[in-house]
Formats: structure tokens, sequence, C-alpha cells
């Protein structure tokens, strides 16, 4: 099908259309199914869905133990600064490989609000800080809107490093990156927290809500000490980018914030 002189650049173009946008290697790589193809070659593993068993908890052992590793990492982590050199240390998650930067939160460590997002866009991993690009501007506008700009607010994602093609993180690479967020959460204790898109509320809330059930209401995230950070969870800039109807929403749950913290 792809014989002759166009097929490279028809293949380079489909993939680009995919969402890939990162070569990591000379050949295609599956990480699922180089596990799996590893226990297929065992001669004698029977029944047949042994095999798959045996990746999976592999798998889960390899997630659990670098989690572990993270959160150890994290707590021997005392300032913003201890934390962000552990993090850019830190090799137990494989987007680092793909990635061109190291992006760790940003504004003020005295603030009292954090705004956390997903993960670094091409804008983000290009110039290593977070919310730079188009969702950033949006940001910007949205901070200005109630009266806040980046120098009273943090600024950070659940994950450090850009998901190749902007793909959905993974859980694994949501609970390995974790502790480096909640850490960034106990040495600044914001008072508030709001969070931007689905993923983020999901991961620091450990829910399974969708964004539209969990939006618009005070939630509260209790740190080690006891403290609690109230969470309020609204739609990721992006969205709003491509779904511009449901900006009112956001800018209620904005003008609940801003209400909250001028109070
Ligand atoms: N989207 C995010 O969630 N975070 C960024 O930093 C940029 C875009």
């Amino acid at each position: 099908m792809m014989n002759g002189e166009g097929s490279i650049k028809e293949i380079l173009e489909w993939y680009i259309s995919a969402g890939v946008d990162v070569t990591c290697g000379e050949e295609p790589y599956c990480i699922e199914q180089k596990a799996s193809d590893k226990f297929s070659r065992q001669e004698d593993l029977s029944p047949k869905t042994e095999p798959i068993r045996q990746a999976t908890t592999n798998l889960a052992q390899v997630t659990g133990a670098a989690c572990q590793n993270a959160k150890n990492i994290c707590s021997a982590a005392k300032t913003l600064e201890e934390l962000k050199q552990a993090l850019e240390n830190f090799d137990g998650c494989a987007l680092k490989l793909t990635a061109s930067h190291t992006v760790f939160g940003d504004g003020n460590p005295q603030a009292k609000i954090m705004f956390i997002g997903e993960a670094p866009g091409a804008d983000e991993d290009r110039i290593g800080t977070p919310f730079v690009g188009r969702s950033g501007h949006l940001l910007d506008k949205m901070l200005e809107a109630v009266g806040l700009d980046r120098n009273q607010c943090y600024i950070t994602n659940i994950l450090p490093w850009r998901p190749p093609g902007n793909r959905t993180p993974l859980d694994s690479e949501v609970a390995v990156c974790l502790p480096f967020l909640k850490r960034q959460i106990e040495i600044i204790a914001p008072d508030y927290i709001f969070t931007l898109g689905g993923s983020a509320a999901n991961a620091l809330l450990e829910s399974a809500e969708s964004i539209s059930r969990l939006r618009g209401k005070w939630m509260e995230y209790k740190r080690e000490n006891g403290s609690v950070s109230k969470v309020l969870a609204s739609f990721h800039p992006a969205y709003l980018l491509r779904s511009p109807g449901q900006k009112a929403k956001a800018w209620a749950d904005l003008l609940r914030l801003s209400k909250a913290i001028n109070s």
C-alpha cells in the first residue's frame, strides 16, 4: 500500500495527524507489548492467561516500587529548590525521556492560591515553564479578570513532563509523579487550590468523577499536618478554548474563588 516515492512522507504525515510528534528510537516500541512478548516466548507457561497475568503483576510491582521511591525522595526535600533538584534527578517516569524540559511549578512560593493543571504542552516543554502557551494565555486572562496575577499565585501541574503528542497521561505516570505535586502542596501550604480539568481534580482528590460533576463546589485536601487546603475544581483552559460555551461556568468558579479569598 505504501510503496514508492511518497510513502515515507505519507507515513510521517499519518503519524503527525495521529498525535505522534516525537521519536525515541529507530524501532517502534510498545511497553505493554514488549512485556507480554517476553512472557509469551517462555516455553511452558500454561494456561494461556498466565503470561498476561504475570506481566500485569510485574508492571504493577515496578510502578509500586517507583512510587515508593518517589515518596521517599520527596519527603527528604525540605524546600522547593531541593524538590526541584530531586525532580530533575528523578528517573522513575519514562515521560522524562521524550520531554525537552522538566517543568516545575512557577509563581510565588508564598502564595495562598495554587493552580494545578494536567501536564506541560508543546510550548511549556520548549520553554520549561507551566502554562505559557495558548491555555496559559487564557489562564492569565482568567486570573486578571478576578484581580490576580502570577505573582500572587503558584502554578503547577500533575505531571512535570509532556506526554508525547499531548496524549492523556497513564495512571502509572500520574501515580509516580503525584508525590512531587503533593510535596509542593506541603511546602507551599496554600489556603486555596484551584484545579484545572478533570485529570488534576481526579488525581488530587483521588476521584473518578467527571469534571462536570466535580466543578463548582468547595472540597478539601488534607495536608500531612492535618491542615486543610480548600479545593475548587474547574474546567481546563484548553477545554474552554475548544468549548467557549462553557466559559460562563468557569467564570462562576473564578468568582467563587475570588469571593473566598477576599472574604
Ligand atoms: N496544559 C496544562 O495542563 N498545563 C500546562 O502547563 C500547559 C497546558
